[in-house]
């Protein structure tokens, strides 16, 4: 009997709504064509969260999240309420969904389309072929430490502090996640890190190195960020896995993304120790392009297809639905961030039916 999955999906603001509305279409006619059964819930998040309930991560919304089999996440951030206080504002909603769900790989695949290598600001031939997966620390960090606030110093002046703290069992877990995809990809693995500056990632940069002993016929090597910043724009191709912490792996990430030709492209997956995941869009809620059928849907789509791949074990659904995202791209329509000369503009449902289409 097919496998029946039980998703929880969480659109949140901006875009997010039309995005997951697209994956979602897509989820379903996949489910129609028998490779499973699906009960998809809805419930507000981030500042949609808020305004429905108070609150970036209403109860009820965790407590689906908790629930359900998979989640797929649409994105947060709303300029309106950003002069809530911290624990109110919506990027709290995903912050809290990681931590409480103890989703600490972040896996973030940065490839490139052949039909893109055009749209990259970076030369042709300097990005086209790259695949690079970032695996970046997700639960701990500069982003989780304590103590952390803004307080008031004895001559009146205020001081901002943050705490940047690993430790080794969370170091060691991400590199397992690391060393363990690099042996379905290309064996190697770069280790991103600021040792010679951060107590902190010298004890990552250890940790690491140990863990790597136990994967002999993986190649490992260390760099530091603003190399690996730098490297990244110069010869992206060098890289395979680059695993990292919480902070760098953002930015790095992004960068990466760039390297594609759009972020509009990028999907994620979030996991725990057994794989349970949160599937979202790395880019943002694009609030100044919301609503107006603009934004691609493709990132949240290939985060559908990741999800099928990383907690059902799907790969041969996941493989139709990349594919049907290939074919979509080949065929020539485009939405406004991967226009290319040729192309036929079209927009966010327009790119979702165009992906129907091509699964048949
Ligand atoms: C990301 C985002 C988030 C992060 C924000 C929205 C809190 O930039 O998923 O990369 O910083 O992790
Ligand atoms: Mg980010």
């Amino acid at each position: 009997m097919a496998k029946h999955l039980n998703i929880a999906v969480l659109p949140g603001d901006g875009i997010g709504p039309e995005i997951t509305h697209e994956a979602v279409r897509v989820l379903k006619r996949i489910s129609e064509q028998g490779h499973f059964g699906l009960t998809l819930e809805e419930a507000p998040v981030g500042g949609a969260g808020y305004r429905a309930s108070g609150h970036p991560l209403p109860a009820a919304t965790l407590a689906l999240a908790k629930k359900a089999d998979a989640i797929l996440f649409g994105s947060v951030g709303d300029f309106s309420l950003d002069t809530l206080p911290r624990e109110l504002r919506p990027e709290q909603a995903i912050l809290g969904l990681r931590k409480e769900l103890q989703l600490f790989a972040n896996l973030r695949p940065a490839m490139i389309y052949p039909e893109l290598a055009g749209a990259s600001t970076l030369k042709p031939e300097v990005v086209s072929g790259m695949d690079i997966m970032i695996i970046r620390e997700l639960t701990g960090d500069i982003y989780f430490g304590k103590p952390r606030g803004i307080r008031l110093l004895e001559n009146g002046e205020r001081e901002g502090f943050d705490t940047m703290i690993y430790r080794e069992s969370e170091i060691r877990r991400i590199a397992h996640v690391a060393f363990q995809a690099a042996e379905k990809r290309g064996r190697k693995v770069c280790s991103v890190d600021k040792a010679n500056v951060l107590e902190t990632t010298q004890l990552w940069r250890e940790v690491v190195t140990e863990v790597g002993k136990q994967y002999p016929a993986i190649e490992l090597s260390h760099m530091y960020v603003d190399n690996a910043a730098m490297q990244l724009l110069k010869n992206p191709k060098q890289f395979d896995v680059m695993v990292t912490g919480n902070m760098f792996g953002d930015i790095l990430s992004d960068e990466a993304s760039m390297l594609t030709g759009s972020i509009g492209m990028l999907p994620s997956a979030s996991l725990d120790a057994n794989n349970k995941g949160l599937y979202e869009p790395i880019h943002g809620s694009a609030p100044d392009i919301a609503g107006k059928n603009l934004a691609n849907p493709l990132a949240t789509i290939l985060s559908a297809a990741m999800m099928l791949r990383y907690s059902f074990g799907l790969a041969q659904a996941a493989d139709v639905m990349e594919a049907a995202v290939r074919k979509t791209l080949a065929s020539g329509v485009a939405t406004g961030d991967i226009y290319r000369e040729g192309c036929t503009r079209v927009g966010t449902k327009e790119m979702g039916d165009a992906v129907l289409s091509a699964l048949g």
